[in-house]
């Protein structure tokens, strides 16, 4: 029989992936359930058709009319009209107060009603729905929700032609591009809306589609091959993801046939002017640009004696008309050192460009800055760069992609380091976290280097990061993604954890790690899929909760960092960088190891930081020990802070590390039977690969050390 005003059941889209955290299984407690929606607009529309796929399913239909009969559940726009008497006083209350993408969830009777301000926010609230799974239709207080950070996007590091050297995704470990094969559009607009499904049921609402080291080909997905970018745009819009484009600064002259690219020159002006109208032209609702520059080989305003402000307002007044934002990443750094030089320090290069400039970036400009100061190890301090400019809209920038933290073939659950990243207080126990400055949260602004109180290289600054001043929006959290054409996305099925982790904390940063972690297990393994469901719960805990960590026990020790293969970074190399121009040194001789960045005998990076972290790095005594061998070089026979010297730490750990490897292997058999066969299986071999792995970096370094040391094992375990 068919309703007026009710929504046939269309089918399930047939999509070959594995369905990550949607699969159909999660949505049956909404799909059972007779649920009312009002609103229009296409996201409105996307609500009803999740909700309708899950009732073909399960049974349960969907109403679009405020006076259709019975409803379980209503999902509503505050402005709505007509609204069911169940949500129309509610929404006469909070209309206006639930913000851009925030929802309220609240009960009328035993019925759950969902309310937002913006389609966007009715969508969040949604995928919250099929998070609580059947507890949403349990009694309990009112919830709000909005996200503290309003950017939350990934960075596509995709070549629309393969590179010959980076192939089609640069530090890709999950197959080819989702949208890009062999210089074409991919044109698999199924697989781009699952993407697009997926990214919103976690929370992140933008991506970039392209690297941001832009070769000749992908240059023109910003005038002649736009219209790609167009497609993936309209792909997308139904998650509320907008898009945005690398761009390369030298444009003007490689697509425009200009003789420069100066920022202050009026024809570059005029010509990123045109070729950004036109980009609107074609993409109304495009986010916007990102920019490497003068990094790692790309162009920049160097080139031109102009500075980085220079450089990056220029697009940004071509960008702002339309409400777009350029994100300028801070990755700037001479990678072209000479090893025999001690005084260049790569860790203080992104300060020293940057800092300076506070106050002089207009204000959709977003200052992209890389969670620690070098270059995405496993550990680092957080970069100073995020105290230091109160006046400039940063986002902080992690690496979703598994570079140097096991490529996707090792385990290894990044949310409690993102966790730790986002929390971790610059000014001390009291002041602002890396998630306030993010979110844009009591931030300075008061012009040209306002509300810094310091000079110099920040050292005895006094700034707590404290108001004053205009307020300026938050830059967000960016991620490089890990997605790939690979049939389980990511590559390692469990890298899935990493993707969604990203969002959820970027749309809570405060949610706890292993929470996030639950969520996405109760998602992807659904109870009614699992034979065991308790004992899968508690296995993927016992494997994934402490990977980050397990990790970082059998590769580089104690900060050091980049003891990988060149290259590929994949595997030890422990002195595969050490006499490199990169500037990623770890010095370790007979008589010790690690990179002195103290004020006081060292490079002075240390000095980068405002109180208390500033004295705390600066101590060899009180520096954590996790960072010891990033601030300081010491004798092997120092006693770090856990009571253990530097050589035997690097020996337990490696040691210990294999062996949980090892017992990771084991839990994930107790699993076999009780999960999909094919996630088991593709898991089962890369934990031997991981095993291999481990092992290796386990008897390179501790040979390695052992050989330089000449110090022995206490417990005489084998080295070779
Ligand atoms: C790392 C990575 C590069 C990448 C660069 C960046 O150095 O190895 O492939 O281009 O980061 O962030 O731009």
């Amino acid at each position: 029989m068919s309703l007026p005003h009710t929504v046939q059941p269309t089918p399930d889209r047939a999509v070959a992936r594995h369905p990550a955290w949607l699969p159909p299984e999660a949505f049956g407690p909404l799909g059972i359930r007779s649920a009312l929606v009002c609103g229009t607009g296409p996201l409105v529309d996307t609500v009803v058709e999740e909700l309708t796929r899950a009732g073909t399913r399960y049974g349960g239909r969907v109403h679009r009319h405020a006076r259709a009969g019975a409803v379980e559940l209503v999902l509503a726009l505050t402005g709505a009209d007509p609204l069911p008497p169940v949500a129309a006083r509610l929404a006469g209350e909070v209309a206006g107060t639930l913000g851009a993408e925030g929802f309220l969830l609240d009960r009328s009777g035993h019925v759950p009603v969902l309310l937002a301000d913006t389609p966007a926010g009715l969508l969040y609230g949604l995928f919250h729905l099929v998070r609580l799974g059947g507890s949403a239709f349990d009694l309990h207080p009112v919830e709000r929700h909005r996200p503290a950070l309003d950017r939350r996007m990934l960075d596509h590091w995709d070549n629309v032609d393969v590179h010959p050297v980076m192939g089609q995704v640069e530090r890709g470990y999950a197959g080819g591009s989702i949208f890009w094969r062999d210089g074409a559009a991919r044109n698999e607009p199924d697989r781009i809306r699952e993407y697009g499904r997926l990214l919103a049921a976690c929370g992140v609402n933008a991506i970039t589609v392209n690297n941001v080291n832009v070769h000749a080909t992908e240059a023109r997905l910003l005038t002649d091959r736009l219209g790609d970018v167009a497609a993936i745009a309209d792909l997308l819009r139904p998650y509320a993801v907008r898009v945005h484009l690398s761009v390369t600064f030298a444009a003007p002259v490689v697509l425009g046939g200009l003789p420069t690219a100066d920022p202050l020159d009026d024809r570059v002006r005029a010509w990123w002017a045109t070729a950004t109208r036109q980009v609107y032209d074609r993409i109304p609702d495009f986010g916007g640009y990102v920019v490497k520059a003068d990094s790692e080989g790309q162009p920049g305003p160097f080139t031109y004696g102009r500075d980085h402000a220079d450089g990056a307002n220029l697009l940004a007044g071509a960008l702002a008309p339309f409400g777009g934002v350029v994100h300028w990443r801070a990755f700037v750094y001479n990678h072209r050192q000479d090893w025999r030089d001690r005084t260049t320090d790569r860790a203080r290069a992104a300060y020293d460009h940057f800092a300076p400039l506070d106050g002089r970036f207009r204000d959709n400009v977003i200052v992209q800055v890389k969670h620690g100061p070098i270059d995405f190890q496993a550990r680092e301090p957080v970069s100073p760069v995020l105290a230091a400019m109160p006046a400039t809209r940063l986002a902080v920038e992690v690496q979703v992609t598994q570079e140097y933290t096991g490529q996707q073939r090792h385990v290894c659950y990044l949310g409690p380091w993102w966790s730790e990243l986002l929390g971790f207080t610059p000014w001390g126990p009291q002041g602002r976290t890396v998630a306030d400055i993010a979110a844009g949260a009591g931030r300075t602004g008061t012009g040209a280097g306002g509300g810094r109180t310091g000079t110099g290289a920040g050292a005895g600054r006094t700034d707590t990061g404290a108001a004053g001043g205009r307020t300026l929006p938050g830059g967000g959290l960016v991620g490089v993604a890990n997605v790939g054409a690979d049939p389980f996305w990511t590559g390692h099925p469990l890298a899935q954890a990493n993707l969604y982790a990203f969002g959820r904390l970027g749309w809570d940063p405060r949610l706890d790690p292993r929470a996030v972690l639950d969520e996405w297990i109760g998602l992807t393994f659904p109870p009614s899929t699992t034979g065991d469901p308790a004992l899968v719960r508690r296995t993927l805990h016992e494997i994934m909760d402490d990977s980050w960590r397990t990790y970082e026990r059998y590769t580089a020790p104690l900060g050091v960092g980049f003891m990988v293969n060149p290259r590929d970074h994949y595997g030890p190399g422990v002195d595969g960088y050490e006499y490199s121009p990169w500037g990623t040194y770890h010095f370790a001789d007979r008589d010790g190891v690690g990179v002195d960045r103290t004020r006081a005998t060292g490079t002075g990076f240390t000095g980068q930081y405002p109180c208390p972290w500033a004295e705390r790095y600066e101590s060899v005594e009180q520096c954590p020990d996790e960072l010891l061998l990033f601030f300081h070089h010491v004798p092997y026979d120092h006693v770090l802070r856990s009571g253990s010297t530097v050589i035997q730490h690097i020996y337990d750990t490696h040691f210990a590390g294999v062996e949980q490897v090892k017992t990771m292997r084991q839990r994930w058999q107790r699993l076999a039977g009780l999960v999909d066969a094919a996630v088991h299986a593709r898991v089962s071999g890369l934990l031997e690969e991981q095993l291999r792995c481990a092992r290796e970096w386990r008897d390179q370094i501790n040979t390695y050390f052992f050989r330089k040391s000449g110090v022995p094992d206490t417990h005489s375990r084998p080295i070779h």
